[in-house]
This record gives C-alpha cells, sequence and structure tokens, in this order.
C-alpha cells in the first residue's frame, strides 16, 4: 500500500487491485446498503453499487420529482424504493447522500435508525466534522466513515459504466465495530 505526504499528513493509497471488488462483496455480503437521498452522488452510488452486486435500497421521499426519477432508474417502491424512515430501518450501512443542508434537517429523524454496529457513511465530511454546529452527534455504538468521491455524482456513473473507475478519499470518524475501514472500502 503506498502512502502519500500531503501537506505533512500522510495518507494511504488502497487500489483496487489491493482491495478487489470480491473482497468488497465478501466484507459486504450480510448488509443491506440504503443509500438516502437521491440526488446528484444518491443514483450514481446507488446505481454502482447495485450494478456491482450488493444489496442496495434507496431512502427517498414521496411526493418530489426526485421520487420519479428513482423509479425511472429501476427502483421499486416497496421492494427497493422506500420513504426515508422505512430504507434507514432497513439498512445496515445508511449512506447519508442528502445536501448537507438536508443532513441537518433530516438528522432528528435519521438518528433513531442508528442502532448498534450499523455504518453511518457520508461523502463529505462538513456535517460530521462541524458536529457541534450542524447538531449531526451520532451515537457511540455505530461506525462511522467517509468515503468521498473527487467528482461529481455525473462523473462516478459516467466513469463506472465506461468501465472506469474515479479515485475517492476515504476516512474512519468512528469505529464502534472494528470493522469500519473495511466495510468503507467498497
Ligand atoms: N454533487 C456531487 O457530485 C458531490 C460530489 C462529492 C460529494 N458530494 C457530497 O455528497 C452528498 C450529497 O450531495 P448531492 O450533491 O448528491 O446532494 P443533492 O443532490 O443536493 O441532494 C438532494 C437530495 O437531498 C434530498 N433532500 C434535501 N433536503 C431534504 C430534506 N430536508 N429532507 C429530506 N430530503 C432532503 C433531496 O430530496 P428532494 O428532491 O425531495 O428535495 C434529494 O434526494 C453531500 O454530502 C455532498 O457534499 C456531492
Amino acid at each position: 500500500m503506498a502512502k502519500i505526504n500531503f501537506g505533512g499528513v500522510w495518507e494511504e493509497v488502497v487500489t483496487r487491485e489491493e482491495f478487489p471488488m470480491e473482497k468488497a462483496l465478501d466484507v459486504l455480503k450480510n448488509d443491506t446498503i440504503a443509500i438516502i437521498g437521491y440526488g446528484v452522488q444518491g443514483p450514481a452510488q446507488a446505481l454502482n453499487l447495485r450494478d456491482n452486486g450488493f444489496k442496495v435500497i434507496v431512502g427517498q421521499r414521496k411526493g418530489s420529482k426526485t421520487w420519479d426519477k428513482a423509479v425511472e432508474h429501476g427502483w421499486v417502491p416497496g421492494e427497493t424504493l422506500f420513504e426515508i424512515e422505512e430504507a434507514a430501518k432497513r439498512g445496515t450501512v445508511i449512506e447519508f447522500l442528502l445536501s448537507d443542508a438536508g443532513q441537518i434537517a433530516l438528522w432528528p429523524t435519521l438518528k433513531p435508525f442508528l442502532t448498534k454496529g450499523k455504518t453511518l457513511y457520508f461523502s463529505h465530511g462538513f456535517g460530521i466534522t462541524f458536529k457541534e454546529q450542524t447538531g449531526i452527534v451520532p451515537p457511540a455504538d455505530i461506525d462511522v466513515v467517509l468515503a468521498a468521491p473527487k467528482g461529481s455524482g455525473t462523473s462516478v456513473r459516467r466513469l463506472f459504466l465506461q468501465g472506469k473507475g474515479i479515485n475517492s478519499s476515504y476516512a474512519v470518524f468512528q469505529d464502534a465495530t472494528g470493522n469500519a475501514k473495511q466495510k468503507q472500502l467498497p
């Protein structure tokens, strides 16, 4: 595993060869990944994960065009597409992919579903880094991780469909289970 010094901080670089898709599928074989929010990153990550064989559901509030977009993308209401609360209840890895302002607004609704052993996943560090200001304070008995693609959701999907990929920053904020790093690398 390579290490790069970014401004005095040593960062690990993990390649797909070092963490192959078979390993990722094995690590998450008992998990249901709930993608909460279907704006820009939501569709890209949900569709890529689904196409790679992971068990994925989408949580999106009804009555907005975004719900209809999810249906157009093949997510089936009551099977793989749910209201946010229901998806959060069913999911074991919760990808919190609302807009950053939306994350603050929805946090009190989401938090009760973050039960022991689940993983809370962000694609941007704002909400959790500034938790005193945002109020996004996770329970101590869950894992909290970040995987932030270095590009827009449209690039994440387009490059995937081209058989390529995109690099992402990753970090572990809280490792309650001892498996947080493994679970976020896929
Ligand atoms: N955009 C990117 O390419 C990109 C790149 C790297 C990282 N990120 C990070 O990824 C995360 C998601 O970003 P994004 O750009 O995908 O977000 P986005 O498109 O702005 O998110 C829109 C989603 O949030 C929902 N939402 C907003 N406010 C809500 C509320 N109060 N209650 C319930 N749902 C609400 C929307 O539902 P409705 O449609 O019903 O309003 C929609 O599903 C952020 O942390 C962002 O910083 C984004």
